[in-house]
């Protein structure tokens, strides 16, 4: 039976996660600080033309980034199996403090994410399964996120996928990046 990690070791498993993936500073950060979400360069995403239940993929900050168009179904799934997720609530998890709810976004219709694992920075890829519970599935040591990003206990990975600053424009569209 595994132990459950201390505070510090979970934080410095986090760290090392979110440096794979290039956030922040790397982890010689003292364990007091709180890395902020990625911020950087807005950019404009065009979702009006993605079908729900359909990702978009940009790049941005030589990042990948996602924009999901989530179906109420979907939206709806995300309360049912958060018994099996690491961390529901996204307390030890980047994102936004507005984001900081079930469905980790400003809308719950429109999902954006960095579009890489917290474990060593792989891709995961959009999972169909059963619908309303697609999932992400990294296939390097086989971690999976829920349609909010937030992370299944059983893998490796140590927290949510990261979700950078984003805000809404006029229309469908939302901007990447930081209010100037
Ligand atoms: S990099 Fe995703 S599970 Fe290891």
């Amino acid at each position: 039976v595994s132990e459950p990690l201390s505070r510090d070791r979970r934080r410095l498993r986090i760290l090392a996660g979110l440096a794979a993936i290039g956030v922040g500073a790397p982890i010689a950060w003292k364990l007091a600080e709180r890395p902020q979400p990625p911020s950087g360069t807005p950019t404009p995403v065009d979702f009006g033309k993605l079908r729900y239940g359909r990702l978009l993929t940009i790049e941005w900050e030589r990042r990948t980034v996602w924009v999901l168009r989530r179906t109420p179904e979907q939206i709806e799934a995300l309360a049912q199996r958060e018994d099996q997720l690491l961390d529901a609530t996204s307390a030890h998890s980047l994102q936004p403090e507005a984001c900081r709810n079930r469905h980790r976004s400003l809308r719950p219709e429109v999902f954006v994410a960095i579009g890489l694992c917290t474990h060593q920075g792989c891709p995961p890829a959009l999972q169909r399964g059963d619908e309303p519970f697609a999932e992400f599935l990294c296939p390097c040591h086989t971690s999976k996120f829920d349609l909010a990003g937030r992370v299944f206990a059983n893998g490796p990975a140590p927290a949510n996928l990261v979700i950078p600053e984003y805000h809404f424009g006029a229309g469908d569209v939302v901007v990447i990046g930081r209010l100037a």
